[in-house]
C-alpha cells in the first residue's frame, strides 16, 4: 500500500481511496480544478473493477495533496441493457433522445460489449463546460473484435462531478490518399482512433493526439473552440493546417503531451498491447509539431519496459520549480483491476532533454 506522504514510484504499491477501496482510474489523467472556491486535484480513468468487462465506465477521484483520494463516483456510466435508458438516472441525461438515437448510443455504452479507454478531460472557459474524450471501441454490428470500431467518444457536463452526457463516437481525420498505407485499418476504416490523449495549450487551443492508420501513425488534430469536435470536418480538413501526421509508420501509442519552458514534449510507448515496452519522447515548438525524436527517456535499469509501465499522462505540478510527474500504468493483464500506477519525477536536462529515473517511495523536496 502506498504511504500517504511519498509516491511509491516503480514499487507500484496498491493505491486506495479514503474508504479503503482500490483506486480504479487506469489509463488516466490528473489535473487541477477549482470547484466552489476549492482547489483540488482531479483524477479520471478507466474503472476496471470487473476486469476488462463488464466495462465500468469512467471513474473520478479528488485530492488535496495527490496522496489521499476521495471517490467522486462514476462520471460516465455504462448500461447493462437498453431498457436502462428508462431508469431515472439515464432518463435525466438521455430522456429527450429518440429510440433510434438511444440504440446508437447503446452500442457505445453497452457494458457487455463496449470498450472505454484512456479518458481525458478539458474545461472550456467560454462555454463553462467540462468535455471528456475517450477511445471508444468494442464489439459492434459487423465487428466482433474489441478494437475494430476505433472511434473517439465525446461527452459533456456542466459540472465536473455530475453525470456526463455522451454525444456520440466519431472517426477523425485521415490521410487523403486512398493509395496510402492505412495499416490494418485500410482505407475503408480511415480516420480510426485508438490510444488517445488531449492537450490544452496556454492560448486556449486544444488538440487531440491519437494513434491512427492501424496504429502506424500519430495524428494531432485541432479541436473546435468548444472542444466538442474537430476544428474542421474530416472531409474538409487539410493536413498540415488542421491536423498533422507524425512518426509515420513508427507504431506509437500511450501519448502524454506537456509543455515546459516554451517547448512541447510528447512521451509515448510502442504498440505491444498490455505488455510494457520501451518509451520514447519527442520535442517540438508547437503542439502539432514538427516533432524531433529524442529517444528513450528512461535512464536506469528496466528501460526496456519503461520500468514496467506505459505512459498515460504528465502532471505539471509546478512549472517554475520544474516539478512534473510522469503517470504510467503497470497493466496486469490477468487481473486488469489490480493494475498498478507508476508515477515518476521528470528530470529536465540541457538541450531540451528529459530523463525518467527509476525511483521508489519518492517525493519532491
Ligand atoms: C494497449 C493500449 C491500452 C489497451 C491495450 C489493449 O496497447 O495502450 O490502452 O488498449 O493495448 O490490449
Amino acid at each position: 500500500m502506498q504511504k500517504n506522504n511519498v509516491f511509491s514510484g516503480t514499487a507500484g504499491a496498491r493505491m486506495y481511496d479514503t474508504e479503503g477501496k482500490i483506486i480504479q482510474a487506469h489509463g488516466g489523467q490528473i489535473q487541477k480544478f477549482t470547484v466552489d472556491g476549492k482547489e483540488r486535484w482531479y483524477w479520471i480513468g478507466e474503472d476496471k473493477t470487473d476486469g476488462y468487462r463488464p466495462c465500468g465506465g469512467i471513474h473520478l477521484y479528488s485530492s488535496k495533496d495527490l496522496f489521499e483520494w476521495k471517490d467522486e463516483g462514476i462520471i460516465l456510466k455504462t448500461l447493462d441493457h437498453i431498457e436502462e435508458f428508462e431508469t431515472s438516472y439515464f432518463k435525466e441525461i438521455y430522456g429527450t433522445l429518440t429510440q433510434q438515437e438511444k440504440e446508437i448510443l447503446f452500442t457505445d455504452l453497452d457494458k457487455h460489449n463496449c470498450v472505454i479507454e484512456r479518458p481525458k478531460m478539458i474545461y472550456n472557459k467560454k462555454t463553462n463546460k467540462y468535455i471528456l474524450w475517450f477511445h471508444a471501441d468494442g464489439r459492434c454490428q459487423g465487428s466482433d473484435g474489441d478494437y475494430g470500431k476505433a472511434k473517439a467518444g465525446v461527452a459533456v457536463s456542466d459540472s465536473l462531478t455530475a453525470p456526463f452526457r455522451l454525444f456520440g463516437t466519431y472517426k477523425l481525420n485521415y490521410h487523403n490518399d486512398p493509395n496510402g498505407d492505412f495499416g490494418f485499418d485500410g482505407w475503408a476504416k480511415r480516420g480510426s482512433v485508438r490510444d488517445m490523449n488531449l492537450f490544452q495549450d496556454k492560448d486556449g487551443a486544444a488538440y487531440i493526439i491519437y494513434s491512427s492508420e492501424g496504429n502506424r501513425t500519430t495524428y494531432i488534430s485541432k479541436l473546435n473552440d468548444e472542444y466538442t469536435a474537430l476544428a474542421k470536418d474530416p472531409d474538409k480538413a487539410v493536413e498540415g493546417e488542421d491536423f498533422t501526421r507524425n512518426f509515420i509508420g513508427n507504431f506509437k501509442e500511450a501519448h502524454a503531451m506537456f509543455q515546459y519552458q516554451n517547448k512541447y514534449y510528447l512521451i509515448q510507448s510502442g504498440c505491444t498491447g498490455w505488455a510494457a515496452n520501451p518509451a520514447s519522447y519527442a520535442v517540438a515548438d508547437h503542439p502539432m509539431g514538427p516533432w524531433k525524436d529524442m529517444g528513450d527517456p528512461c535512464k536506469d535499469s528496466g528501460r526496456e519496459t519503461t520500468y514496467d509501465s506505459q505512459s498515460t499522462c504528465v502532471i505539471p505540478l509546478d512549472e517554475e520549480k520544474g516539478w512534473y510527474i510522469y503517470m504510467g500504468d503497470r497493466w496486469n493483464e490477468k487481473d486488469l483491476g489490480d493494475s498498478r500506477y507508476v508515477w515518476l519525477p521528470i528530470e529536465f536536462l540541457p538541450e531540451n532533454k528529459i530523463a525518467l529515473p527509476r525511483k521508489q517511495n519518492w517525493t519532491f523536496s
